[in-house]
Protein backbone atom coordinates (compact mmCIF):
# COMPACT_ATOMS: atom_id res chain seq x y z
CA UNK A 1 0.00 0.00 0.00
CA UNK A 2 1.66 3.70 -0.73
CA UNK A 3 -1.20 5.74 1.29
CA UNK A 4 -2.28 3.78 4.19
CA UNK A 5 -2.28 5.05 7.55
CA UNK A 6 -1.59 2.37 10.26
CA UNK A 7 -3.54 2.76 13.45
CA UNK A 8 -3.02 6.80 14.09
CA UNK A 9 -4.25 8.09 17.09
CA UNK A 10 -5.52 11.56 17.88
CA UNK A 11 -4.32 13.88 20.73
CA UNK A 12 -5.00 16.71 23.11
CA UNK A 13 -2.58 19.53 22.08
CA UNK A 14 -0.10 18.68 23.76
CA UNK A 15 -0.50 15.09 22.61
CA UNK A 16 -1.68 13.55 26.37
CA UNK A 17 -4.24 11.26 25.75
CA UNK A 18 -7.13 11.81 28.19
CA UNK A 19 -7.36 9.37 31.59
CA UNK A 20 -10.10 7.13 31.41
CA UNK A 21 -9.87 4.71 34.51
CA UNK A 22 -8.06 5.24 37.83
CA UNK A 23 -6.05 1.99 38.84
CA UNK A 24 -6.68 2.65 42.24
CA UNK A 25 -9.24 5.37 44.22
CA UNK A 26 -10.53 6.33 47.40
CA UNK A 27 -13.02 9.12 48.45
CA UNK A 28 -12.21 12.36 46.63
CA UNK A 29 -12.72 16.01 47.89
CA UNK A 30 -12.60 16.85 44.49
CA UNK A 31 -15.15 14.21 42.75
CA UNK A 32 -14.90 10.72 41.97
CA UNK A 33 -12.60 9.95 38.50
CA UNK A 34 -10.08 12.44 38.70
CA UNK A 35 -6.70 10.27 39.36
CA UNK A 36 -4.00 11.85 42.04
CA UNK A 37 -0.69 11.66 40.91
CA UNK A 38 2.10 13.58 42.99
CA UNK A 39 5.02 14.25 40.91
CA UNK A 40 8.20 14.44 42.71
CA UNK A 41 10.71 16.66 41.73
CA UNK A 42 14.78 16.07 42.17
CA UNK A 43 17.25 19.05 42.02
CA UNK A 44 18.71 17.66 38.74
CA UNK A 45 18.91 20.03 35.96
CA UNK A 46 15.87 18.58 34.02
CA UNK A 47 13.62 19.60 36.62
CA UNK A 48 12.93 22.07 34.04
CA UNK A 49 11.12 19.29 32.23
CA UNK A 50 9.27 17.98 34.78
CA UNK A 51 7.17 21.30 34.29
CA UNK A 52 5.78 19.87 30.54
CA UNK A 53 5.29 16.16 31.79
CA UNK A 54 2.92 18.32 34.74
CA UNK A 55 1.32 19.95 32.38
CA UNK A 56 0.43 16.95 30.13
CA UNK A 57 -1.22 15.05 33.37
CA UNK A 58 -2.97 18.33 34.17
CA UNK A 59 -4.80 18.79 30.92
CA UNK A 60 -5.53 15.36 30.34
CA UNK A 61 -7.10 15.50 33.91
CA UNK A 62 -5.19 14.21 36.64
CA UNK A 63 -5.38 15.85 40.09
CA UNK A 64 -1.45 16.69 40.64
CA UNK A 65 0.30 17.31 43.80
CA UNK A 66 4.00 18.23 43.29
CA UNK A 67 6.75 17.57 45.79
CA UNK A 68 9.84 19.27 45.01
CA UNK A 69 12.72 18.60 47.38
CA UNK A 70 14.80 21.50 48.15
CA UNK A 71 17.39 21.23 45.39
CA UNK A 72 14.67 21.22 42.92
CA UNK A 73 13.41 24.55 44.33
CA UNK A 74 16.88 25.85 43.11
CA UNK A 75 16.54 24.76 40.21
CA UNK A 76 12.78 25.68 39.61
CA UNK A 77 10.89 27.33 42.13
CA UNK A 78 7.95 26.53 43.55
CA UNK A 79 5.40 29.62 42.17
CA UNK A 80 5.81 27.81 38.87
CA UNK A 81 4.74 24.18 40.20
CA UNK A 82 1.80 25.97 41.98
CA UNK A 83 0.64 27.97 38.82
CA UNK A 84 0.97 24.61 36.33
CA UNK A 85 -0.67 22.46 39.09
CA UNK A 86 -3.24 24.62 40.06
CA UNK A 87 -3.00 23.79 43.61
CA UNK A 88 -0.44 25.07 46.59
CA UNK A 89 3.30 23.20 46.33
CA UNK A 90 4.13 20.51 49.10
CA UNK A 91 7.87 20.67 49.77
CA UNK A 92 8.51 20.52 53.24
CA UNK A 93 7.00 18.17 56.49
CA UNK A 94 6.83 21.03 59.02
CA UNK A 95 4.16 23.02 56.63
CA UNK A 96 -0.12 22.00 57.80
CA UNK A 97 1.28 19.59 60.56
CA UNK A 98 -1.94 18.94 61.69
CA UNK A 99 -3.11 17.35 58.14
CA UNK A 100 0.09 15.16 58.30
CA UNK A 101 1.07 15.64 55.31
CA UNK A 102 4.14 13.77 55.57
CA UNK A 103 1.65 10.45 55.47
CA UNK A 104 -1.25 12.24 54.10
CA UNK A 105 0.04 12.59 50.86
CA UNK A 106 1.32 9.24 50.09
CA UNK A 107 -1.22 7.63 51.09
CA UNK A 108 -4.14 9.16 49.16
CA UNK A 109 -1.86 8.72 45.95
CA UNK A 110 -3.18 6.46 42.68
CA UNK A 111 0.38 7.46 41.31
CA UNK A 112 3.74 8.44 42.71
CA UNK A 113 6.00 9.53 39.29
CA UNK A 114 9.70 10.93 40.65
CA UNK A 115 11.02 12.85 37.39
CA UNK A 116 13.94 13.58 37.75
CA UNK A 117 15.18 11.06 39.98
CA UNK A 118 18.68 11.88 41.45
CA UNK A 119 21.08 9.43 42.23
CA UNK A 120 20.84 10.33 45.81
CA UNK A 121 16.62 9.69 45.81
CA UNK A 122 17.56 6.67 44.10
CA UNK A 123 19.55 5.56 47.18
CA UNK A 124 17.51 6.75 49.71
CA UNK A 125 14.27 5.08 48.27
CA UNK A 126 16.14 1.97 48.43
CA UNK A 127 17.34 2.30 51.51
CA UNK A 128 14.14 3.55 52.81
CA UNK A 129 15.46 6.60 54.44
CA UNK A 130 12.77 9.55 54.80
CA UNK A 131 14.68 13.05 55.82
CA UNK A 132 12.45 15.17 53.93
CA UNK A 133 8.76 15.43 52.36
CA UNK A 134 9.19 13.49 48.93
CA UNK A 135 11.08 10.63 50.90
CA UNK A 136 8.52 10.15 53.40
CA UNK A 137 5.85 10.20 50.51
CA UNK A 138 7.84 7.50 49.00
CA UNK A 139 7.48 5.66 51.98
CA UNK A 140 3.88 5.84 52.59
CA UNK A 141 2.54 5.35 48.78
CA UNK A 142 1.00 2.07 48.04
CA UNK A 143 0.09 2.85 45.07
CA UNK A 144 2.43 2.00 41.86
CA UNK A 145 5.76 4.36 41.99
CA UNK A 146 7.60 5.59 38.82
CA UNK A 147 11.10 6.59 39.32
CA UNK A 148 12.53 8.63 36.25
CA UNK A 149 16.34 8.70 36.80
CA UNK A 150 18.56 11.44 35.60
CA UNK A 151 22.21 11.78 36.24
CA UNK A 152 25.47 11.76 34.71
CA UNK A 153 26.79 8.25 32.78
CA UNK A 154 29.38 7.87 36.06
CA UNK A 155 26.49 8.25 38.56
CA UNK A 156 23.82 5.66 36.69
CA UNK A 157 26.55 3.27 36.26
CA UNK A 158 28.47 3.11 39.71
CA UNK A 159 27.93 0.26 41.06
CA UNK A 160 25.87 1.67 44.04
CA UNK A 161 23.45 2.85 41.62
CA UNK A 162 22.99 -0.10 39.79
CA UNK A 163 22.40 -2.19 43.21
CA UNK A 164 19.70 0.36 44.14
CA UNK A 165 17.92 0.24 40.61
CA UNK A 166 18.00 -3.44 40.91
CA UNK A 167 16.59 -3.02 44.76
CA UNK A 168 13.53 -0.98 43.20
CA UNK A 169 12.90 -3.27 40.72
CA UNK A 170 12.66 -6.02 42.88
CA UNK A 171 10.38 -4.39 44.68
CA UNK A 172 7.84 -3.60 42.07
CA UNK A 173 8.99 0.18 41.36
CA UNK A 174 9.38 1.51 38.01
CA UNK A 175 12.72 2.73 37.27
CA UNK A 176 12.75 3.76 33.69
CA UNK A 177 15.79 3.58 31.12
CA UNK A 178 17.38 7.49 31.13
CA UNK A 179 17.90 8.32 27.73
CA UNK A 180 21.57 8.79 25.56
CA UNK A 181 22.14 12.02 24.22
CA UNK A 182 23.62 15.54 25.59
CA UNK A 183 24.02 15.87 29.24
CA UNK A 184 24.66 18.94 31.25
CA UNK A 185 27.87 20.63 30.04
CA UNK A 186 30.16 19.49 27.22
CA UNK A 187 29.63 14.94 27.90
CA UNK A 188 27.24 12.91 26.38
CA UNK A 189 26.13 9.53 27.48
CA UNK A 190 23.42 7.64 28.81
CA UNK A 191 21.49 9.71 31.71
CA UNK A 192 19.17 11.93 30.06
CA UNK A 193 15.87 12.28 31.42
CA UNK A 194 13.03 10.86 28.48
CA UNK A 195 11.08 13.30 26.85
CA UNK A 196 8.42 14.32 29.06
CA UNK A 197 5.89 12.63 26.62
CA UNK A 198 7.30 9.47 26.38
CA UNK A 199 7.41 9.95 30.67
CA UNK A 200 3.98 10.64 30.45
CA UNK A 201 3.16 7.43 27.93
CA UNK A 202 4.33 5.34 30.51
CA UNK A 203 3.33 7.05 34.14
CA UNK A 204 -0.44 6.62 32.27
CA UNK A 205 0.61 3.07 31.56
CA UNK A 206 1.00 2.01 34.99
CA UNK A 207 -1.55 4.56 36.26
CA UNK A 208 -3.83 2.35 33.74
CA UNK A 209 -2.76 -1.50 34.57
CA UNK A 210 0.04 -1.24 37.45
CA UNK A 211 3.31 -2.33 37.36
CA UNK A 212 3.45 -5.12 34.55
CA UNK A 213 5.12 -8.53 35.69
CA UNK A 214 8.94 -9.05 33.83
CA UNK A 215 7.56 -12.08 31.95
CA UNK A 216 9.48 -11.68 28.68
CA UNK A 217 13.19 -10.88 30.57
CA UNK A 218 15.77 -12.62 28.82
CA UNK A 219 13.76 -12.26 25.31
CA UNK A 220 15.31 -10.24 22.09
CA UNK A 221 12.18 -8.21 20.25
CA UNK A 222 11.92 -6.07 17.55
CA UNK A 223 9.48 -3.74 16.56
CA UNK A 224 9.05 -1.80 13.49
CA UNK A 225 6.80 1.40 13.49
CA UNK A 226 6.25 4.08 11.12
CA UNK A 227 5.80 4.48 7.19
CA UNK A 228 8.24 4.56 4.83
CA UNK A 229 8.97 6.80 1.89
CA UNK A 230 10.51 6.39 -1.25
CA UNK A 231 11.85 9.66 -2.48
CA UNK A 232 11.45 10.69 -6.35
CA UNK A 233 14.17 13.68 -6.17
CA UNK A 234 15.93 15.25 -3.58
CA UNK A 235 12.30 17.44 -2.23
CA UNK A 236 9.72 14.88 -3.15
CA UNK A 237 8.73 11.32 -1.83
CA UNK A 238 6.17 8.78 -1.98
CA UNK A 239 4.89 7.98 2.15
CA UNK A 240 1.94 7.43 4.15
CA UNK A 241 0.74 8.80 6.92
CA UNK A 242 1.41 6.26 9.55
CA UNK A 243 2.11 7.64 12.76
CA UNK A 244 3.86 5.14 14.53
CA UNK A 245 2.09 5.32 17.50
CA UNK A 246 1.18 1.90 18.02
CA UNK A 247 4.93 0.47 17.30
CA UNK A 248 6.16 2.89 19.84
CA UNK A 249 3.13 1.04 22.70
CA UNK A 250 4.61 -2.34 21.58
CA UNK A 251 7.73 -1.42 22.20
CA UNK A 252 7.13 0.63 25.58
CA UNK A 253 4.99 -2.31 25.93
CA UNK A 254 7.61 -4.86 25.34
CA UNK A 255 10.37 -3.11 27.77
CA UNK A 256 7.80 -2.61 30.45
CA UNK A 257 7.91 -6.46 30.42
CA UNK A 258 11.80 -6.39 30.72
CA UNK A 259 12.66 -7.57 27.30
CA UNK A 260 15.09 -6.24 25.08
CA UNK A 261 13.91 -4.31 22.32
CA UNK A 262 14.73 -3.27 18.83
CA UNK A 263 12.92 -0.59 17.71
CA UNK A 264 13.00 0.05 14.27
CA UNK A 265 11.44 3.48 12.52
CA UNK A 266 10.52 4.45 9.50
CA UNK A 267 10.03 8.52 9.81
CA UNK A 268 8.07 8.82 13.14
CA UNK A 269 7.94 11.84 14.68
CA UNK A 270 7.74 10.62 18.83
CA UNK A 271 9.95 10.67 21.30
CA UNK A 272 12.20 7.58 21.60
CA UNK A 273 10.62 4.88 24.28
CA UNK A 274 12.91 4.83 27.27
CA UNK A 275 14.59 1.84 27.29
CA UNK A 276 14.60 0.77 23.40
CA UNK A 277 17.01 0.45 20.97
CA UNK A 278 15.71 2.79 18.44
CA UNK A 279 17.07 1.97 14.78
CA UNK A 280 15.85 4.71 12.10
CA UNK A 281 15.77 4.37 8.41
CA UNK A 282 13.68 5.65 6.04
CA UNK A 283 12.63 3.78 2.68
CA UNK A 284 11.15 0.09 2.42
CA UNK A 285 14.83 -1.06 1.15
CA UNK A 286 16.50 0.41 4.24
CA UNK A 287 13.86 -0.94 6.33
CA UNK A 288 14.20 -4.74 4.69
CA UNK A 289 17.70 -4.59 6.13
CA UNK A 290 17.27 -3.41 9.48
CA UNK A 291 14.58 -5.74 10.20
CA UNK A 292 16.54 -8.66 8.70
CA UNK A 293 19.08 -7.77 10.76
CA UNK A 294 17.62 -7.57 13.94
CA UNK A 295 15.57 -10.79 13.45
CA UNK A 296 18.62 -12.84 13.41
CA UNK A 297 18.85 -12.79 16.93
CA UNK A 298 14.98 -12.14 17.45
CA UNK A 299 12.96 -14.29 19.36
CA UNK A 300 9.99 -12.15 18.05
CA UNK A 301 9.49 -9.55 15.38
CA UNK A 302 6.29 -7.38 14.65
CA UNK A 303 5.10 -5.29 11.85
CA UNK A 304 3.43 -2.59 13.06
CA UNK A 305 5.24 -0.22 10.58
CA UNK A 306 3.15 0.52 6.89
CA UNK A 307 6.05 0.02 4.36
CA UNK A 308 5.83 1.07 0.62
CA UNK A 309 4.90 -1.37 -1.64
CA UNK A 310 6.29 0.21 -4.42
CA UNK A 311 9.08 2.43 -5.10
CA UNK A 312 10.22 4.97 -8.23
CA UNK A 313 12.20 2.71 -10.56
CA UNK A 314 14.61 6.07 -11.16
CA UNK A 315 15.39 8.88 -8.29
CA UNK A 316 16.46 11.79 -10.02
CA UNK A 317 19.26 13.63 -8.90
CA UNK A 318 17.80 17.05 -9.64
CA UNK A 319 13.90 18.91 -8.70
CA UNK A 320 11.59 17.62 -11.06
CA UNK A 321 10.58 20.45 -13.10
CA UNK A 322 7.49 21.46 -14.52
CA UNK A 323 7.38 21.09 -18.51
CA UNK A 324 6.60 24.27 -20.60
CA UNK A 325 3.47 22.42 -22.66
CA UNK A 326 1.91 21.55 -19.44
CA UNK A 327 2.52 17.65 -20.19
CA UNK A 328 2.72 15.72 -16.33
CA UNK A 329 5.76 13.32 -15.74
CA UNK A 330 5.45 9.60 -15.79
CA UNK A 331 6.39 7.66 -12.88
CA UNK A 332 7.43 4.28 -13.04
CA UNK A 333 7.18 2.14 -10.41
CA UNK A 334 8.95 -1.01 -9.32
CA UNK A 335 7.89 -3.21 -6.47
CA UNK A 336 9.63 -3.33 -2.67
CA UNK A 337 10.51 -6.25 -0.86
CA UNK A 338 7.81 -8.09 1.22
CA UNK A 339 9.31 -7.97 4.51
CA UNK A 340 6.80 -9.78 6.59
CA UNK A 341 7.00 -12.58 3.59
CA UNK A 342 10.11 -12.65 3.77
CA UNK A 343 11.29 -13.07 7.27
CA UNK A 344 8.22 -15.12 8.08
CA UNK A 345 9.34 -17.40 4.94
CA UNK A 346 13.08 -17.62 6.22
CA UNK A 347 12.94 -18.02 9.63
CA UNK A 348 16.88 -17.02 10.79
CA UNK A 349 15.72 -17.90 14.65
CA UNK A 350 13.81 -21.30 14.53
CA UNK A 351 10.76 -20.94 16.60
CA UNK A 352 10.73 -16.92 16.49
CA UNK A 353 7.08 -15.93 16.61
CA UNK A 354 6.49 -13.13 13.71
CA UNK A 355 3.51 -10.82 13.96
CA UNK A 356 2.47 -8.84 11.07
CA UNK A 357 -0.70 -6.19 10.90
CA UNK A 358 -3.60 -5.57 8.51
CA UNK A 359 -6.27 -2.68 7.44
CA UNK A 360 -8.95 -4.17 5.65
CA UNK A 361 -12.26 -3.29 4.50
CA UNK A 362 -13.62 -6.24 3.05
CA UNK A 363 -15.04 -6.14 -0.33
CA UNK A 364 -16.61 -8.36 -3.28
CA UNK A 365 -14.57 -11.35 -3.23
CA UNK A 366 -14.48 -11.31 1.20
CA UNK A 367 -15.14 -10.41 4.53
CA UNK A 368 -13.02 -8.20 6.69
CA UNK A 369 -12.03 -11.77 8.09
CA UNK A 370 -11.56 -13.66 4.91
CA UNK A 371 -9.22 -11.39 3.49
CA UNK A 372 -7.19 -11.15 6.56
CA UNK A 373 -7.12 -15.38 7.26
CA UNK A 374 -6.33 -15.46 3.14
CA UNK A 375 -3.13 -12.40 3.93
CA UNK A 376 -2.29 -14.83 7.24
CA UNK A 377 -1.65 -17.56 5.08
CA UNK A 378 -0.17 -15.57 2.25
CA UNK A 379 2.46 -13.86 4.67
CA UNK A 380 3.16 -17.19 6.37
CA UNK A 381 3.90 -15.33 9.73
CA UNK A 382 1.89 -16.71 13.18
CA UNK A 383 -0.01 -13.77 14.41
CA UNK A 384 -1.83 -11.28 12.33
CA UNK A 385 -3.54 -8.20 14.11
CA UNK A 386 -6.76 -7.06 11.96
CA UNK A 387 -8.04 -4.04 12.05
CA UNK A 388 -11.34 -3.18 10.18
CA UNK A 389 -11.04 0.27 8.47
CA UNK A 390 -13.99 0.16 6.68
CA UNK A 391 -15.50 3.54 6.89
CA UNK A 392 -12.31 4.93 8.14
CA UNK A 393 -12.10 3.61 11.81
CA UNK A 394 -9.01 3.66 13.58
CA UNK A 395 -7.71 6.95 11.39
CA UNK A 396 -7.37 9.79 13.44
CA UNK A 397 -8.90 7.86 16.85
CA UNK A 398 -7.86 7.95 20.67
CA UNK A 399 -8.31 3.84 20.67
CA UNK A 400 -7.65 0.90 18.69
CA UNK A 401 -9.80 -2.01 18.34
CA UNK A 402 -8.53 -5.28 16.30
CA UNK A 403 -8.92 -9.27 15.95
CA UNK A 404 -6.07 -10.99 16.46
CA UNK A 405 -5.76 -14.30 14.08
CA UNK A 406 -3.47 -17.34 15.02
CA UNK A 407 -2.10 -19.53 12.30
CA UNK A 408 -3.12 -22.18 14.98
CA UNK A 409 -6.78 -20.98 14.12
CA UNK A 410 -6.64 -18.86 17.25
CA UNK A 411 -8.93 -15.96 17.05
CA UNK A 412 -8.89 -13.28 19.64
CA UNK A 413 -11.20 -9.89 19.58
CA UNK A 414 -9.74 -7.25 21.56
CA UNK A 415 -12.50 -4.22 22.07
CA UNK A 416 -11.82 -0.51 21.56
CA UNK A 417 -8.74 0.10 24.07
CA UNK A 418 -5.87 1.92 23.92
CA UNK A 419 -2.80 1.45 21.66
CA UNK A 420 -0.99 0.12 25.22
CA UNK A 421 -3.91 -1.89 25.50
CA UNK A 422 -3.59 -3.46 22.40
CA UNK A 423 0.02 -3.79 22.63
CA UNK A 424 0.09 -6.18 25.88
CA UNK A 425 -2.83 -8.45 24.31
CA UNK A 426 -0.15 -8.65 21.45
CA UNK A 427 3.02 -9.56 23.42
CA UNK A 428 0.12 -12.09 25.76
CA UNK A 429 -0.29 -14.09 22.40
CA UNK A 430 3.36 -13.78 21.42
CA UNK A 431 4.56 -15.10 24.87
CA UNK A 432 1.86 -17.91 24.53
CA UNK A 433 3.92 -19.30 21.53
CA UNK A 434 7.68 -19.10 22.81
CA UNK A 435 8.34 -22.96 23.44
CA UNK A 436 8.73 -23.79 27.49
N1 LIG B 1 4.48 -5.45 4.93
C1 LIG B 1 5.83 -5.75 4.74
N2 LIG B 1 6.44 -5.38 3.58
C2 LIG B 1 5.76 -4.74 2.61
C3 LIG B 1 4.38 -4.45 2.79
C4 LIG B 1 3.78 -4.82 3.98
O1 LIG B 1 6.45 -6.32 5.63
N3 LIG B 1 6.38 -4.39 1.50
C5 LIG B 1 3.85 -5.87 6.20
C6 LIG B 1 3.24 -4.75 7.01
O2 LIG B 1 4.17 -4.22 7.94
C7 LIG B 1 2.10 -5.45 7.72
C8 LIG B 1 1.70 -6.56 6.75
O3 LIG B 1 2.78 -6.72 5.85
O4 LIG B 1 2.52 -6.07 8.91
C9 LIG B 1 0.46 -6.30 5.97
O5 LIG B 1 0.57 -5.08 5.30
P1 LIG B 1 -0.41 -4.78 4.10
O6 LIG B 1 -0.07 -3.46 3.55
O7 LIG B 1 -1.81 -5.04 4.57
O8 LIG B 1 0.03 -5.95 3.12
P2 LIG B 1 0.17 -5.96 1.60
O9 LIG B 1 0.98 -7.17 1.28
O10 LIG B 1 0.68 -4.67 1.09
O11 LIG B 1 -1.30 -6.24 1.14
P3 LIG B 1 -2.33 -5.33 0.36
O12 LIG B 1 -2.07 -5.71 -1.06
O13 LIG B 1 -3.64 -5.81 0.88
O14 LIG B 1 -2.04 -3.89 0.64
Amino acid sequence: MLTTEHHDEAATPTGARPVVVPAAGGDRADGPGRPRVVLGVGGGIAAYKACELLRRFTESGHDVTVVPTASALQFVGAPTWAALSGRPVADDVWTGVHEVPHVRIGQQADLVVVAPCTADLLAKAAHGLADDLLTNTLLTARCPVVLAPAMHTEMWEHPATRANVETLRSRGVVVVEPASGRLTGADTGKGRLPDPAELFEVASDVLLRGPVAPDLAGRRLVVSAGGTREPLDPVRFLGNRSSGRQGYALARAAVARGAAVTLVAANVDLPDPAGADVVRVSTTAELHDAVVAAAATADAVVMAAAPADFRPVAVSGAKIKKAADGSAPSIELEQNPDILHAISHDRARPGSVVVGFAAETGDETGSVLDLARAKLARKGCDLLVVNDVSGGAVFGSPDNEAVVLGADGGVREVPRGTKGALAHVIWDEVARRFAP
